[in-house]
This record gives C-alpha cells, structure tokens and sequence, in this order.
C-alpha cells in the first residue's frame, strides 16, 4: 500500500487481495429479562393511575374533582394564575393546587400545576429520610435555555362564571379555553379544537396527605351467620380515596427484592391530553417501536403496556415493545394532513403514557364512514410538578422548532464526529489500536476514531491506564494524530470503591457523591464492583469533575482525546431495576425519584463541560458520546441506541428509532453498525455498514465476547463493498455537516421521515424505513432484510428521481412505490431533482485530512429542467470562531430559464464585512471545482466550455455533456475545473 505523502491520506488504487478472516457463525443471543423491569401493574403510580382512568372511562356520571375558583384567578402580562380545588372526600375536604398557564411569545403555552403547603396533611418524612418536602421544580433549571418570554399581546378574549378564552400566538390566531368546572383546557387553532386537557377527566394529582398508621381493625361483633349489608360495604368504599385504590403501594414499595421507602407516600400525577382528529402521534423516545406510536390498552396489534419513560440498562432489548430503555425525552407531536401539533411534558420523574385512538362518529348510523379518528393520551409521572407546554404548529418544522427554542438546539459538533467511529469492547493494547489503525488505511477504509472501552483502565478505575496493556497511550495518541485521527476514551460515573484511588478518596472526602436514604454516601455495584456515584447535580461536583479532566490530571490523554458516558441511566447492577434505588437522595436533598430521567444528562453535562476547560485557552467543541438522555441533551452530544443484537430485525428497528429522536430534537444518533451482541454474518454486517451511513452518529461497536469484527477481516468481495459504503458517508460529508449546522440553528432533524417532509401525503404519514437526508433531496432506504436484493421506495411527490449511482430516471408516480434493485454491492438511493448538494470526492484517511480538499456540487435538476438548489455550510470544524462569523454558508441555485448557476451567501452577507481569521484566509485556497448536472439541460449538449465569473474576473471550465440514454440514464454534464472559491460569490453561464 502506498501513500502519496505521510499528512495528505490520500490513497492510490492498489489491489487490496485477499485476507482470511474469522468465522462468522452466527451465535443467538438470550433477550433481556423483561421481569427484571417492571410492568405497569408493577408500578404503585401507574397502576392507580390507570385504575382511576378505567374507573372514569367506565361511569357515566363521572365527574373530575379538580375546579378552578373563579375568583382565584387573575390574567396579566400573558399568564394566568388561579387556584385549582380538588376536592378528595365525600365531606367536600379540598387541596389546593396553584395553577399557572403561560402564554409565550413563540405561540407556544405552558400549564404548570403545583401543590400548595398545608398545614393540615403536612407530611411528615418517614424511614428517617432526609428528602425535600417539595414538589420537585428544578427540572426547567436543567432542561429549558430559552424561549419563556411571555406574550404581551395575549388576551382574554372572553370570561364568564363558567370560563375563560384567551388568544394568543404570531396571528392571534390560537385560543385557550380554560373551563372551570370541572377543570379542562381546549387549544384551538383558528378556530378548531387541537389539544384537550383533560377532556376525559383523567387529571389526577396524589396530593400529599400525613400516613394514617392503621391499627389492626378489630372485627365488627357480627351476629353469628349475618353479612356485612350492602350500605355497609359502600360506606366503607366511601373513604378511600381515590375509590377503590390499591393501597399497598401508597406508602412502601417492593420490587424483584428491593424496597422503595417512599418517604413522602404517594404523589403522582396523571393528565389526559387529546388530539383531536389526530390518527398519528409520534415521539417520546427511546423505544425499539415503530415510528408513528402503537395503541397501549390492548387489541390487536397493539400493545397491552403503556410506554415507559424510565432511563435503564436494559441490555439486549426486545424489539416491537414500549418498554422503557436508556433514554427519555417526554415530547410527542401528533400529525394529521393540514395539520402538527405537539406536547412537552417536563417532567424527569418515572413515567408513563397510554395511547388510545378511537374513531370520533358525529353520526351513529355512519357506521364510522366519514369520522375522524382522534388519539387519546394519559400521561402518569411518579412525582414532581405538573408541567405541560403545548405546540399549535401548524407545521410538523414548527412543532420541532418551537421544542428546541426551549430545551435547545443539537451541538454544533466536531467535523470528525461526523466520520466512522470504530469500537468494540475492547481493544486490548495500545498495539492493538494502532494495528487497527493501520490495517484500516491498508483496506483503504476511511474512519475518524478509535474507541477504548472500561479494559484500558487500571482495573475499572477512571481516569488510569492498565499500564501493562496500555504502555504508552500517549505515543498511541499520537499515531492517531499523525493519519488525522481521534481516540474516545470510555468514563462512566460509577467510581470504584477500593483504597489506593485518589479519585474515590476525593469523591468522599469532598462529599461529592450520591447520597442513600439516611443520608451516608450510597454504595452499589457496576463494572468495578463497589463503586460510589458522583452526584452532577451538585455543581461543586461538577467543578472536581471537570479538575479531573486537565491533561495533567488524565495523564495519557491529548488533544484528541475525547469521552464516551456509559451506564449513567445509572446503570447499577444490584438496584432496583438495574439503577439506583429511588430514595436516594441528590444536591439539595431532592430524591432520586423526582430527578430519575435526568440524571445520565447532569453526567453528561459534566463531563462536557469538563473537556471545555481541560487547558487553559483551548476553545474546542468537545465531543462526547451519551447513552443515558432526557429533552437538551442534544446541547451536549451524541446518543447512541444501547446494547443491540446481531440481528436483522435490530438493524430493521434502528432506523423507526433514529427518526424518533430526530423528530424529538435529538437527531445526533445511531445504533451500533453490526449489533452489539452475537455475531453478525457477513451480509447482516454488510447491509449493517450500508445504512449506517446514514445514521447521524456512525459507530461499529461489538460486545467483548463476540468475535472479531473490523470491516476488513469479512473478505472480498465484502470489503470492498464496505469501503465503498465509507467512501460514500465520507464524500458526502459536507453535506452531512450542512444538515447539522441546520440541526444547530433550528432543532430540525437531520434524518426526515415522509410525514416530516411532506406532511400532506397521507399515505407517508406511518412509513419510518426510509428518509431523506438534510436539505439534499437525498432519499435513502436501507435495505435491512436477509437477502432482500431489491427494496420499494415510496415515492411522495411527483418530482423527478434520478438513481445516485447511474443517473437513471426512476420511473415513478406520486404516493406509490416503485422497486429498486439492491444486489448487496447496491444502496438504494435516490436524487429527488429539484437540489444542489456539495460532496468532497477525493478519498482520503479521514475527514481531518479533507479539509482542504476541493468540493463537486451535484445538481438534480427537477423535472420541468428549470430549477435546484441547495446549500453549503463549512467552518473550522473544531472551534467556536463560527459563532463569530468565521464560517462560509453558501446558497447554490440553478437557473434552467437564466441558464445560469450562482452562488451567494446564505445569508446575504457582504463577504467583505467579515473579519477573517486563520481559517476563512486558508478557505480562499479551496474551491468548487467540478459540477455534476444529472438531467441537464439541453442548452449544456455540445458546449465543451463554459464561463465562470467571480471576484470581478471570468474564466472558462469545460463541460463534458452526456445525452440522455436509451437505458433511461438521464442526460448529464459535468463541469471540470471550475476553480470557484468556494467562499466568494460566483456565476456559471452556460447559455
Ligand atoms: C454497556 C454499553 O452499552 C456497551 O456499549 C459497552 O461496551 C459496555 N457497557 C462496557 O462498557
């Protein structure tokens, strides 16, 4: 093998030959334990939660207990504040629950309910615990950065005794209806009913109450042979509260051996939320669902369980299930043609949502003909406030964009994360990497970094190196550095508890750590065995956390060094459900309990913080990798899906589970390329690199008893198929880079499904296998079915699409699907005309060694001839300048009428106002340099030359023009040397 320069990773042809590689007999892999987890059933709340909603569903005469007093409330600047009664016993004894609804200036509402103190009921703490007697209301300090300005222009546009109307929103045009009696809330836009609160009367908040320890009750003297009369029975039905509640769980709480003391008893609460006329609702990931979210109460096909919200280690999870996994975000949109709309229930505690979806008849004899199906939802949360913001749309892009401008935008992360990461547990020297290192150039496979799981530590304890195995990591470091490359080291937040570990001794002198129930530092067990978990909620914690990051504390590290988070759900192998148990206590006395959810993204927040400050002057984006999330993460990093299988149906199901977090502000995501358990055959680990491409975060990850895996020990031709496949992610990198910088600036996906796309295409509504990538017009179906060798692509529109690969025209028509081949050196992509997308072609090493590679545009002219565009976004690719205006955002459109192709600042900045740094001066050197039209125009045919104008200057690039073929190839021309900075403004004429 050879390269043409020891930095410029450039490869030349060589043949690659041969290599004899392990076998690759496909082992099966045991399922989770779904015991181990609990069932609704299993879960005091929910279960009460949803024997209350039966009980409401089933009597007619049911009526809510919550009312608004009238008198109570008051409308100013935007907001709404009241008292809700609810009324707990027969006597009419009520709690009082301060109610806020929030009108905000991005149309966007808030209802936050809480529970006032009383001095009557006052709780008293049990088992000696020292938890917070508070609601838990410091989920919006971790979550929400923006977008709480209230709108002054709300107002009330009505009121009377019964209720209240506001409007509110850009046009005014959306309208709360605020019932009082019972208490219910109607989100209209333009006049039709969107979401109802509480239209069912599901709304239950378990207000605290003090524990009546019962004495065991003496029997009634009964007459011998006399039964207990039915107004007896009824009487005492009367005082429980609610009727008919499953009491064992209120205040004590055992589980698969563990018991949760509940100190504060029971205090859930349960809300429904109504969408009306919506078929479709989508979201609150992660589940290894299908996109579009599946009934919860039973039915055929549909499921028997509510969808659980409850961060856990749940290795090899089963698929089609909506039981919980490794991260949460509580953020649903519902869509129907005309018409998105969404929720954000922020609340980090343990929860739960059933979905119901009934048709809504007007007319009985209709016989459902007509009728609008409308999706019913019961949210049930353990504890902490009530707190739902609720997005009118209309756009499936307004729902998303609203959600990000309060919990954030995805990171604008490091270019090379954007590149193939290759991991497995565990490379096992320093040897080891740097032998991957090579063989990967010497197969000619491009990727970006090298992953070290918990083996490269001194027996699992952070932040050393096993010192036999990992001599020399800085030497390793270095090598990697030298072909433009990263290492990942893995640090999770379990420390281990042995003597002799500076780290652990500070973690309990400083008392930094998490906390048990009586207070003393909370001992359990992970990887390392005993091990103590650092409480990143208290930000002294924080503050050694990021001190132990410095490269002179990590002694090994450098510059590219980055981390990976593991296990922070927390993953904690003798607890309760595999995680901490939930009267734990954390900063601030709040029980583990009410911060569940959130606690893997404290961690990880930590830790990126820690990596911002690791030298003093080093302003780099850090780039860390998360497997526990809630809603901002996504201001953090990457997620990835856990601990997959080797399997089809795990590669089949990655993709409804990439697209939910896409549409749920968290697009940097992927699943592990070639299943973390078991063994991958040679095609399932082909066909895994093939749509891997397309997960935003692209990462090869293997569990330490599997055999073997990297992408060239599979033999030919599956080498070579795999590196064309990398080769494939990594031209089209710039784009990539230009759909997440969109990421970064609205909280769009960077994957989209049909719905998402074209929301009024009916039939595209539920599809979740296929997507389009960015703004590129890209559209990708992987094919992820044994071998399956053609794939059918639904096809949204009636614009024009070409074959990536051949230019062929696809023959298709508008909400049908048309079948491509897919032979397995084939990946079904499609050029949906109309776009202008920029690739780097030259293929290198690394996308380090790339940066100053020249770009092609390609350019699928839409099917009238006259018209694409599309854009580029570059910078640095490392550091912050771009939030100083060291970036070029470049907008390409072709004029098929003008005959003309432009480029101009996105944003139509004046190139000259920008004060160029290092980066942007180098820019100047790197240039579009050919142009790919793919349906050209016929005014291009016999042109061998056309002109190119920029900076005041004109210049000639010649063009190579195809005519349209008999095999349906479109027509296509290819534009060489244009020489254009890619930076400046500039014109192609081709009349
Ligand atoms: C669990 C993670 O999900 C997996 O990716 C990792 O390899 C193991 N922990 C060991 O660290």
């Amino acid at each position: 093998m050879h390269l043409s320069g020891p930095l410029s990773g450039k490869w030349t042809v060589t043949s690659l030959g041969l290599l004899s590689i392990l076998s690759t007999v496909f082992t099966p892999a045991v399922a989770v334990k779904e015991h181990d987890f609990k069932k609704c059933h299993q879960s005091g709340f929910c279960s009460r939660n949803r024997a209350f909603a039966d009980h409401a569903l089933a009597a007619s005469s049911w009526q809510s207990p919550y009312t608004i007093l009238p008198e109570s409330g008051a409308f100013k600047d935007g907001q709404y504040q009241a008292t809700i009664l609810k009324t707990i016993n027969d006597q009419g004894e009520t709690v009082r629950l301060p109610i806020t609804i929030s009108f905000l200036e991005s149309g966007t509402g808030r209802v936050t309910v809480d529970e006032e103190k009383r001095q009557k009921g006052e709780i008293e703490l049990r088992h000696n615990s020292k938890a917070r007697k508070e609601r838990y209301n410091e989920a919006e300090k971790w979550v929400i950065v923006g977008g709480l300005g209230l709108d002054k222009k709300a107002k009330v546009e009505s009121q009377d005794k019964t209720q209240l109307t506001v409007k509110y929103g850009p046009s005014s045009n959306f309208e709360a209806i605020i019932k009082f009696s019972p208490f219910s809330i109607d989100f209209k836009r333009d006049g039709i009913s969107q979401i109802k609160f509480n239209d069912q009367g599901l709304l239950n908040i378990e207000h605290w109450r003090p524990k009546i320890e019962k004495a065991p009750e003496p029997e009634p003297e009964k007459k011998e042979g006399e039964e207990t009369t039915e107004g007896e029975q009824k009487e005492e039905e009367k005082k429980e509260e609610p009727q008919g509640v499953d009491e064992s769980t209120l205040w004590e709480e055992t589980f698969g051996g563990n018991t949760d003391s509940k100190p504060r008893g029971p205090e859930s609460i349960g809300l429904d939320i109504s969408f009306v006329g919506f078929e479709h609702v989508f979201g609150i990931p992660s589940h290894a669902s299908s996109l579009s979210l599946k009934q919860t109460r039973g039915g055929e096909g549909n499921y028997e369980e509510p969808y659980r919200l409850y961060n856990a280690d749940v290795f090899e999870y089963i698929l089609d299930s909506p039981m919980t996994l490794y991260g949460a975000i509580p953020f649903m949109q519902a869509h129907r043609k005309g018409s998105s709309v969404g929720v954000f229930w922020l609340n980090a505690a343990e929860t739960w949502v059933d979905v119901v979806k009934a048709k809504d008849s007007k007319n009985p004899l209709a016989l459902g003909l007509g009728s609008k199906t409308t999706t019913r939802t019961h949210w049930m949360s353990e504890s902490g406030l009530l707190d739902v913001f609720v997005f009118l749309g209309p756009t499936p892009k307004d729902v998303v964009t609203k959600y990000a401008e309060l919990t954030g935008t995805t990171t604008m992360p490091q270019e090379f994360a954007l590149g193939y990461h290759q991991c497995r547990w565990n490379y096992v020297s320093d040897e080891d990497v740097k032998d991957v290192d090579r063989k990967m150039d010497k197969f000619k496979m491009p990727y970006d970094v090298i992953w070290l799981d918990i083996e490269y530590t001194d027996e699992k304890k952070y932040f050393t190196w096993d010192q036999h195995s990992f001599k020399d990591p800085i030497g390793m470091g270095e090598q990697l550095a030298n072909h433009g490359r990263q290492l990942v080291t893995i640090i999770d937040p379990h420390i281990k508890n042995v003597d002799n570990y500076p780290v652990v001794a500070e973690l309990k002198s400083k008392e930094l750590a998490v906390k048990n129930k009586e207070g003393s530092i909370f001992e359990g067990w992970c990887w390392p065995g005993s091990s103590h978990w650092i409480d990143a909620f208290n930000p002294k914690a924080r503050e050694w956390w990021a001190s132990l990051f410095k490269y002179t504390s990590f002694k090994g590290t450098r510059e590219n060094t980055w981390i990976w988070n593991d296990m922070n759900e927390p993953s904690v192998f003798n607890g309760p459900e595999v995680t901490m148990p939930k009267d734990n206590l954390h900063d601030g006395n709040w029980e583990h309990r009410d911060v569940h959810n959130l606690n893997g993204m404290t961690f990880n927040n930590a830790t990126f913080h820690a990596l911002k400050s690791r030298k003093p002057g080093e302003l780099r984006r850090p780039f860390v990798l998360t497997r526990a999330f809630f809603a901002g993460s996504q201001r953090i990093g990457a997620m990835w899906t856990g601990d997959n299988m080797a399997e089809w149906g795990h590669l089949k199901a990655s993709f409804p589970m990439v697209l939910s977090q896409g549409i749920s502000g968290y697009p940097f995501s992927g699943a592990d390329v070639g299943g973390f358990f078991g063994n991958p055959d040679k095609d399932l680990l082909t066909r895994w690199y093939q749509a891997g491409i397309f997960y935003p975060f692209f990462r090869g990850h293997a569990h330490i008893d599997a055999r073997r895996r990297e992408p060239y020990l599979m033999g030919e031709p599956y080498n070579t198929i795999i590196a064309a496949a990398l080769r494939l992610r990594y031209s089209l990198l710039p784009s990539w880079y230009t759909a997440f910088h969109q990421a970064h600036v609205d909280g769009t996906p960077i994957i989209k499904p049909m719905f998402y796309t074209h929301p009024s295409e009916e039939g595209g509504l539920a599809i979740d296998d296929q997507f389009f990538v960015g703004n590129t017009g890209l559209l990708a179906k992987p094919v992820t079915e044994q071998d399956k060798e053609s794939v059918d692509i639904w096809i949204p529109d009636n614009e024009v699409y070409y074959d990536y690969f051949t230019y062929n025209i696809i023959p298709t028509s508008k909400g049908k699907s048309v079948t491509i081949d897919a032979p397995m050196d084939k990946i079904p992509l499609l050029m949906q005309g109309g776009h202008i997308f920029a690739r780097r072609d030259i293929p290198r090493r690394s996308s380090t060694l790339m940066k100053w590679d020249d770009y092609t545009l390609v350019v699928s002219v839409s099917k009238d001839g006259k018209h694409a565009e599309g854009d580029l976004y570059v910078d640095d690719g490392d550091s912050y300048d771009f939030e100083k205006g060291q970036y070029i955002n470049r907008k390409f459109v072709f004029d098929g009428s003008a005959k003309t192709i432009v480029s101009i600042d996105a944003e139509g900045r004046e190139t000259k106002s920008i004060k160029e740094g290092e980066w942007l001066k180098k820019m100047h050197g790197v240039s579009v340099d050919k142009i790919i039209v793919v349906g050209a125009p016929a005014s291009l045919a016999g042109k061998k030359e056309v002109s190119v104008e920029s900076g005041g200057k004109s210049w000639s690039a010649s063009v190579e023009y195809n005519a349209a073929a008999s095999s349906g190839r479109a027509a296509f021309a290819v534009i060489k040397k244009v020489a254009a900075p890619v930076g400046a403004d500039f014109k192609i004429n081709f009349a």
